[in-house]
């Protein structure tokens, strides 16, 4: 075991997030640009057995808590495989993955049964036309039946819904989705829009706030709030009228979470990214090929993660964008 890892405002980091592509098979207006992006070459990207590696040695220093994105991380080819590595260490207690569902058909089986526990499908309207207006797929059905999918596997663990929220399209999607929730054992969960856009439109006033979702949910639907585990980066709601289900908000923008932020990310390509937003991120991947021993790589992490970010400055003048779309950095 390794000392742990605390970053330089006082802060235990114990959750991590790996992107495993950059590639995506969906075009998200609020991710990528409707040709999609330069892939990284391949041999820029991590192999499986080098990823393990850094996940190995960042467990022994207390992460227990993974996540597995992309880009659409169901596009990398093996990716069962490569959870059932991750899932084998034995300090992780969680291990998760976000999609885009699209792929969930052919994989929910292989994943669950590789040990992933938990899954966040991103879908942002349940009106075949809105979604494909959206994500630019007509896959609304397709995602729906993986998500069912999905529900159905014996042994799966929690499955929650992710609607990134936009103002002018999100507002006649809120009600469908309290719906959903009402009468599914999935949570939804509302992200406020972030600049991580590809196509950098993203604008203060295109954010369509979780303050502004739970009054439209509460006309129909009263909510009330139920207690916030530490550093969990949503707020949930049950139903006043005791209809089982819930609501998640995740509200970075107009409530930013930053002061018990418990994560760090690692990039396709071998790059730790400390926030969402760092302009400057930490190579790993050229001491790994360059045969560095677990020491020495444990240095370099402990000094990038001690330098994390102590809050995003989106609601500040002279915020600059990253250079990284959501898909090249991992939900
Ligand atoms: N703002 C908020 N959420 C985003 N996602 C992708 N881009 C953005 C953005 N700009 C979401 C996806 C997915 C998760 C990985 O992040 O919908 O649920
Ligand atoms: Fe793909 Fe996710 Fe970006 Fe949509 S948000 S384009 S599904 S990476």
């Amino acid at each position: 075991m390794r000392a742990p890892l605390v970053d330089g405002h006082g802060r235990r980091i114990n959750d991590l997030r790996v992107s495993v592509t950059d590639r995506c098979n969906f075009r998200c207006q609020y991710c990528m640009p409707a040709e999609g992006l330069t892939w990284l070459d391949r041999d820029d990207v991590l192999r499986f057995e080098e990823i393990e590696r850094l996940v190995r040695l960042l467990a022994e220093m207390g992460i227990d808590s993974v996540r597995l994105t992309g880009g659409e991380p169901l596009v990398r080819r093996d990716f069962p495989a490569l959870a059932g590595m991750l899932a084998a260490i034995p300090q992780l207690t969680d291990l998760s993955v976000t999609t885009n569902g699209f792929l969930l058909e052919r994989d929910a089986a292989a994943l669950v049964a590789a040990g992933v526990q938990r899954f966040n499908v991103s879908i942002d309207s349940l009106q075949r036309d809105r979604f494909f207006e959206m994500t630019r797929r007509d896959a609304l059905p397709r995602v729906l039946a993986g998500l069912h999918a999905l529900a159905s596997q014996p042994g799966v663990g929690k499955v929650k819904i992710n609607a990134v929220a936009l103002r002018g399209y999100t507002e006649d999607e809120v009600l469908p989705f309290a719906r959903f929730a009402r009468e599914h054992p999935f949570e939804v969960r509302f992200i406020e829009f972030m600049p991580l856009d590809a196509d950098q439109a993203w604008t203060p006033g295109s954010v369509l706030s979780g303050e502004e979702i739970r009054a439209i949910v509460g006309r129909e639907f009263p909510l009330e709030e139920e207690e916030r585990e530490p550093s969990a980066t949503a707020r949930t709601y049950r139903f006043v009228d005791g209809t089982p289900g819930r609501l998640g908000f995740i509200d970075p923008v107009s409530h930013p979470f930053c002061s018990d932020c418990n994560r760090i990310r690692l990039t396709a390509d071998g790059k730790l990214r400390t926030c969402l937003f760092s302009l400057g991120e930490t190579d790993l991947r050229t001491p790994l090929r360059a045969g560095a021993t677990d020491d020495e790589l444990e240095a370099v992490l402990r000094e990038a993660v001690w330098r994390k970010e102590l809050k995003h400055r989106v609601n500040e003048k002279g915020f600059q964008q990253p250079a990284r779309s959501m898909s090249a950095i991992g939900g």
